[in-house]
């Protein structure tokens, strides 16, 4: 009796040596590994690495992630995911700690974007639901208070008056208030519409087709401080640029994408780089952006291979910390990934 109480001690001493052994090879082929992936061929560079320390527990990830929206100003995260009994919105901390969740109207999710003006914070998602709340593009409190609804809740539709949205992708907001929205991912329309504070169509450019300014799947937008705005033209393997004030054409890139089209577009803080999601290469692109005037042709600087079946579909950049956020719907999960230097 004595020797076999005697032996689980020591059994287990020897598992958490074995256990401490695995470790300690596992972290040196860690460090081998990272040393060879930082240098890829064509003299394309690594500029970024997976923070493995975000979010904390990954638990909290329920559902299919679709998007991601960073509020660099308070330091938060909001992820919006899909799913049955699933709470819509997750919201962490830059950190990675889970604060809180909401489901307030949301029924799916597609795209999301935070809004700072002086006095508030918001939070606005695309919704691509079929049921009484979807086709619409909704404005929420940071704790998940419905604010504003853009569209006919429950009707699909195109009118300029009254809004109607068929599965409307995304939208970008500026302090001032104008948004921009991109309608839709895979619905009757296929448009780029600028709006007013107060809501009233301003321009807006599209159609399907694979024309100058037409587009299919207009998937997601962004805005440069230059005045242009960035459209990812999905399905057409092309980013449309466009004059913010005009609406006017401005140009568009087609040679980078010829493996997959473009799913996200977002700017990093300093605006030297556009980060573009390939969710059926599962990989993200870093291209240059160019600077104020002609948009020229495009040249990727570095990619990140993300794992088989990963399929990133939209991505956030925090502008304080170079930090990019990765919304994964085969992962189902976010990551978080950032500069090297
Ligand atoms: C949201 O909805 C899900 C499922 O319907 C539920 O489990 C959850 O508690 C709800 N509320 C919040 C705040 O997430
Ligand atoms: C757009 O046009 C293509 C053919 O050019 C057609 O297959 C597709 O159904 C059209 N989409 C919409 C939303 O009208």
């Amino acid at each position: 009796m004595r020797r076999k109480q005697a032996a689980g001690p020591r059994l287990v001493m020897a598992g958490v040596l074995l256990a401490l052994l695995g470790l300690l090879w596992g972290s040196q082929m860690l460090k081998a590994f990272d040393y060879f992936s930082s240098w890829k061929g064509d003299g394309e560079q690594q500029m970024y690495k997976l923070d493995i320390s975000w979010p904390k527990i990954p638990e909290y990830f329920s559902g299919q992630t679709f998007c991601v929206a960073v509020d660099s100003l308070h330091g938060l995260v909001y992820v919006g995911q899909r799913g049955d009994d699933v709470p819509k919105v997750l919201v962490f901390s830059e950190e990675g700690y889970f604060l809180d969740s909401w489901n307030d109207t949301v029924e799916k999710p597609h795209g999301i974007f935070v809004s700072n003006t002086a006095t508030d914070s918001s939070v606005w998602i695309t919704d691509v639901g079929s049921g009484k709340y979807g086709h619409t593009v909704k404005q929420y409190s940071p704790s998940g208070k419905l604010l504003q609804v853009l569209g006919t809740p429950g009707n699909a539709g195109s009118s300029l008056n009254p809004l109607q949205f068929d599965q409307p992708a995304e939208l970008f907001v500026e302090e001032s208030g104008e948004m921009y929205i991109v309608d839709g991912d895979g619905g009757m329309n296929n448009r780029l519409l600028k709006l007013s504070q107060d809501y009233k169509e301003i321009w807006l450019s599209g159609e399907n087709g694979t024309g100058i300014g037409q587009f299919k799947i207009p998937h997601s937008v962004t805005v440069d401080p230059f005045g242009r705005v960035w459209v990812a033209d999905r399905d057409n393997r092309r980013i449309q640029v466009f004059d913010k004030v005009t609406g006017e054409w401005l140009g568009a890139w087609s040679s980078c994408f010829s493996e997959d089209g473009p799913y996200s577009v977002r700017f990093t803080g300093n605006y030297k780089y556009l980060i573009v999601a390939h969710l059926r290469i599962n990989r993200l692109a870093i291209l240059a952006a160019p600077p104020v005037g002609e948009i020229g042709d495009c040249a990727i600087v570095s990619t990140i291979q993300l794992a088989d079946e990963t399929k990133p579909h939209l991505v956030d950049v925090d502008v304080k910390s170079g930090a990019i956020y990765i919304a994964e719907i085969g992962a189902q999960q976010v990551q978080r990934y950032v500069p090297l230097s």
